[in-house]
């Protein structure tokens, strides 16, 4: 589908140098009509064009100029363009050298053909193609092939990427590329965390996810990717079955499946954690969220408000994911998490004192008292609470 209001405008812009729609833009394009981001490459002044067609569609800017690329977020757009660029590996896995070269050049430092194929902007559409490599034949036969064999050493995440591809698109790996993609998996081990950590998330957002993970494992890269975290089949398998649980759409699901893949194992957390480099307010939330699941899932003799308490200093992925393993008995999703919100101590150690206790070791002792009584529904109210309190010491002496 091509969109009228954008090729329009973009044509005031010609006079830039060579530009084309690129990469993905052209794979959807070809595949299904349809176009999500749209990927510009310009042999030409990138940062000029890109915030004079910021201005023009009202959209906001972000420059990168060590990597020569210009972003632009409208309402209706997710544009990046890129100066047409050569990188020059200096060693596997390490991040390229950046510099202008023609858009001839740009098109073949790409990972695979269907990648690799360029639609100059016109006055009134894109096109012709140029397909430099077969991409348009790869299509067709529904085929992921690299351009070189020392395309997964120079970017060793572009192994991931054929991974997300073929199961996005129902492709296969070339026979050629499948070999080395096999071979070349330990070079995922010399790239950033960061960049470990950011596919993680990008695998996360395919829906094939589980399909992609079985694949990582049976094309022998889970321990370049997971480490010491085991591969269990039935994890992936739940990953699939929660993605027909209702879902919220601003959850992080990369924190849930990661709990899907650690929940038998949690053990493993940290040294996961630092082989992405995951902050340690995510890890300790991960963390969390594990120990509480073992308390939760202890079964029905746990009093209801010791759950909802124990859930209350979680981050919303953390409440969802107990709340996903307590849904057979638990009530709709929207009941419970107002449960978790509520489910606060009516009475603090300072109300304790206010009401005349001595300050001391002894409130401690006396606020497991009270939590305890409190999970078990003896009392609700603060009021009640301190009641309770007064009648449990009578009791005692
Ligand atoms: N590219 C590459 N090697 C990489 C990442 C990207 O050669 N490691 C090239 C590909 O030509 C790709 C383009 O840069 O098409 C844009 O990258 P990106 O937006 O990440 O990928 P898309 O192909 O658009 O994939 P998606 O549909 O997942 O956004």
């Amino acid at each position: 589908m091509l969109d009228q209001d954008l090729i329009l405008t973009l044509c005031r812009f010609l006079h830039y140098g060579p530009f084309f729609l690129v990469g993905g833009s052209v794979r959807d394009l070809l595949l299904d009509g349809v176009i999500r981001d749209y990927d510009f490459l310009l042999e030409g002044d990138v940062f000029a064009l890109g915030r004079e067609l910021g201005t023009v569609l009202k959209g906001e800017v972000s420059i990168n100029s060590d990597f020569l690329t210009v972003s632009i977020v409208t309402g209706r757009y997710n544009i990046d363009i890129a100066r047409a660029r050569k990188e020059v590996y200096e060693k596997p896995a390490a991040l390229p050298k950046v510099s202008p070269a023609s858009w001839q050049e740009d098109l073949a430092r790409r990972d695979f053909t269907v990648n690799a194929m360029a639609m100059p902007v016109r006055k009134r559409d894109w096109g012709p193609l140029i397909d430099p490599f077969g991409g348009e034949r790869d299509l067709r036969q529904k085929m992921i092939r690299y351009l070189h064999k020392g395309s997964f050493r120079d970017d060793p995440t572009r192994i991931l990427r054929a991974i997300r591809f073929k199961n996005r698109l129902g492709f296969t790996i070339e026979e050629g590329t499948l070999a080395s993609l096999r071979k070349d998996w330990p070079y995922l081990t010399q790239v950033s965390p960061a960049r470990r950590f950011h596919e993680w998330k990008l695998l996360c957002e395919e829906t094939r996810i589980s399909a992609c993970l079985n694949d990582i494992y049976e094309l022998g890269g889970w321990p370049f990717l997971f480490i010491n975290v085991s591969f269990q089949r039935e994890n992936t398998e739940e990953i699939s079955a929660f993605q027909d649980f209702p879902n919220t759409r601003k959850i992080r699901l990369w924190f849930i499946y990661l709990l899907f893949l650690l929940k038998t194992q949690p053990d493993k957390l940290p040294a996961l954690s630092n082989y992405w480099g995951i902050s340690k307010r995510d890890e300790q939330e991960l963390a969390h969220t594990l120990s509480v699941l073992t308390l939760v899932k202890t079964g029905p003799g746990l009093p209801e408000r010791k759950i909802y308490h124990a859930l209350r200093d979680l981050p919303p992925e953390g409440i969802y994911f107990c709340y996903y393993h307590l849904r057979e008995r638990a009530g709709s999703w929207q009941e419970f998490y107002e449960k978790v919100q509520a489910a606060e101590l009516p009475l603090t150690g300072k109300d304790l004192i206010r009401a005349g206790f001595k300050e001391g070791p002894e409130i401690g002792r006396l606020l497991i008292t009270i939590k305890e009584a409190f999970f078990h529904g003896k009392f609700t109210t603060r009021e009640e609470g301190l009641a309770y309190l007064r009648h449990y010491i009578e009791r005692g002496k």
